[in-house]
């Protein structure tokens, strides 16, 4: 629900975006061997320019509600998220017809240069939430729900939820439409992780108003400028994790 939404709002004025950065793109993937004949300094920031379009220059997400920061976030979870939408996993036509013709060792090395970027995290968006919808969304993270099978987010996420090594993604500096998309994502199949797919597990035990108060409280936290991702293995996880090691 959340993500046909998101979609009928989004994707049409994406449309030229998308056409636009994908001539873009290819011309940069063509002009690659060329590149690396001159030795550029950084091949990788041309590469990623059709990327910009939405994701920022630094990866640091864009104005607009639904475009991801990708800075900072373990290469890990990039990587998985790359092969994702190649795959089908992940349903959003711009980054499906991206990756179409991508190698895995070239999303490596994507994941691996948006991982290493750390701009500033921008200010929290202002919420329309009420005071009670907030601090269900905080209990949620911080807490969970027992009664109704939801671990805390925090659990996996991190106590500062900037996310663990090596595919764990920090929950900072999302805005609420993206992230509520996401887990509606999850309820619906139309998103898919690694099996087992622990957030499918915990997107389906949360209600349509609990998926509103997380992405509500989260989206409104002012992200730690240090952020990093924990060291692997530093929390173990209330759920078995496909993308984790065990
Ligand atoms: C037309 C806009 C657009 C362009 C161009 C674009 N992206 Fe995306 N990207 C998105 C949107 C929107 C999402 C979230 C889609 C969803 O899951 O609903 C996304 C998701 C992602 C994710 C997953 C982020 C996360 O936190 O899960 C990665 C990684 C990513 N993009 C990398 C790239 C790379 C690398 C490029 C360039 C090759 C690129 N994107 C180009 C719009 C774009
Ligand atoms: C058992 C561990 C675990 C718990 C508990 C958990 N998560 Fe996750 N979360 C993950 C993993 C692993 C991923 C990456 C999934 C993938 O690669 O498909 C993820 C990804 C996400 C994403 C995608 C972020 C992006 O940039 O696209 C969101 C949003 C999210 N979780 C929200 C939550 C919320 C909200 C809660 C609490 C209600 C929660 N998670 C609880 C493990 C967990």
């Amino acid at each position: 629900m959340f993500n046909q939404r998101s979609h009928r709002r989004i994707f049409r004025p994406l449309l030229a975006t998308m056409l636009a950065s994908g001539a873009v793109f290819f011309a940069a993937v063509q002009s690659s061997s060329a590149q690396t004949a001159v030795k550029a300094q950084d091949p990788m920031a041309a590469h990623v320019q059709a990327c910009a379009a939405c994701h920022g220059a630094q990866g640091e997400g864009t104005q607009n509600d639904y475009f991801p920061r990708l800075a900072g976030k373990p290469a890990g979870y990039l990587y998985n998220q790359l092969v994702n939408f190649r795959e089908g996993h992940r349903k959003y036509p711009p980054m499906n017809y991206l990756t179409t013709y991508m190698g895995d060792d070239f999303l490596h090395q994507i994941a691996d240069y948006y991982a290493g970027l750390h701009p500033a995290y921008p200010a929290p968006g202002k919420t329309q939430a009420s005071s009670d919808v907030l601090a269900r969304g905080q209990d949620l993270v911080l807490h969970g729900d027992a009664a109704n099978g939801v671990p805390a987010c925090a659990a996996c996420h991190g106590a500062a939820l900037s996310g663990m090594q090596p595919a764990i993604p920090g929950l900072v500096g999302l805005h609420s439409d993206y992230i509520s998309a996401q887990l509606g994502a999850w309820r619906s199949g139309n998103r898919q992780g690694m099996a087992p797919d622990c957030m499918h597990t915990v997107a389906t035990h949360l209600t349509d108003a609990d998926v509103n108060a997380v992405a509500s409280w989260l989206s409104a936290q002012t992200a730690p400028q240090n952020a990093t991702p924990l060291a692997a293995g530093s929390q173990k996880l209330p759920l078995a994790c496909g993308s984790e090691p065990q």
